[in-house]
């Protein structure tokens, strides 16, 4: 495995390859990146990893600073995995001016996520098409952890025909049905063992929705109640569409669960696909 810190060396690099698939991450790796690696391998030839922690997504409140960077680690794990390249570029290679040229998301990006953390989806689809454009991947692999991540990048290929078809990789969990997250690390033992609460207030709603419940409003507030009981501060239970991610109504289908909430200092996110009821 090669890992390349500068941007023509990356492209002389894969200049002659045929496929490539790319995983991008900021690093903190664990075995949910190493799954999507695992389906990165299965679309293409060439396998690209890149790492880097992009600022532009962070805001000034957050965790820019603390966010876990160990590179040898991180290498070893992707070199383990099957990786053929890992771009690991400097912030001043990836941003050696100041970025003022920003690429717009779409309304959905003030949803949600976008409604706690303004301007993330601009931060993140700045860099990920930045990287597109260097890397120039035929395949690109996101996690469903971030849902709404993934349907942004969806969109963004979509609406400026970027020629990157996105797949997303299943969140892998705990045995007690966490969702890995580099910021899983960030919980104290008490906190590590209620942190499976948010999984299993989705699952109750889930369950709900499944029982032919279509008060969504009430499931939401119910699951919102039980976190904030155990001292958690939620920022939303939603659910929502699946395809558009707008809020849904009783009679939709195709819905996923998303919800936010904060344990401590630390902010986790899950969600949960629910399987149409209706044939
Ligand atoms: O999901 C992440 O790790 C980041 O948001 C991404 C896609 C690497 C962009 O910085």
């Amino acid at each position: 495995m090669e890992v390349i810190t500068d941007i023509s060396s990356l492209r002389l690099r894969l200049k002659h390859e045929p496929s490539i698939a790319f995983v991008p991450t900021m690093g903190g790796l664990h075995e949910g990146h190493l799954s999507l690696v695992d389906i990165a391998l299965r679309k293409a030839g060439c396998v690209v990893a890149s790492i880097f922690v992009n600022r532009l997504q962070f805001a000034p409140t957050e965790d820019f600073d603390q966010y876990p960077r160990d590179l040898t680690d991180d290498c070893e794990q992707l070199e383990n995995r099957g990786v053929d390249v890992v771009f690991a570029p400097e912030e001043k290679t990836l941003y050696p001016v100041a970025q003022e040229f920003m690429l717009e998301p779409p309304p959905v990006a003030d949803t949600l996520e976008g409604e706690f953390r303004p301007g993330f989806f601009r931060g993140v689809a700045t860099a990920v098409l930045k990287l597109f454009n260097i890397v120039q991947p035929q395949a690109a692999v996101f996690g469903k952890k971030d849902y709404q991540q993934l349907h942004m990048m969806r969109e963004m290929v979509r609406q400026l025909n970027l020629p990157v078809e996105i797949v997303g990789g299943e969140i892998v969990r705990t045995s007690d049905q966490l969702a890995l997250s580099s910021r899983n690390r960030y919980l104290s033992d008490g906190e590590r063992a209620e942190a499976t609460r948010l999984h299993q207030v989705l699952s109750q709603v889930k369950q709900g929705i499944a029982n032919g419940d279509r008060n969504f409003h009430e499931l939401e507030e119910n699951a919102k109640r039980i976190l904030c009981d155990h001292e958690w501060k939620v920022d939303y239970i939603a659910i929502q569409q699946r395809d558009t991610l707008m809020p849904a109504q009783a009679g939709d289908e195709n819905l996923v669960i998303l919800g936010a909430a904060w344990l401590g200092k630390t902010r986790l996110i899950d969600n949960l696909e629910v399987p149409a009821t209706r044939v």
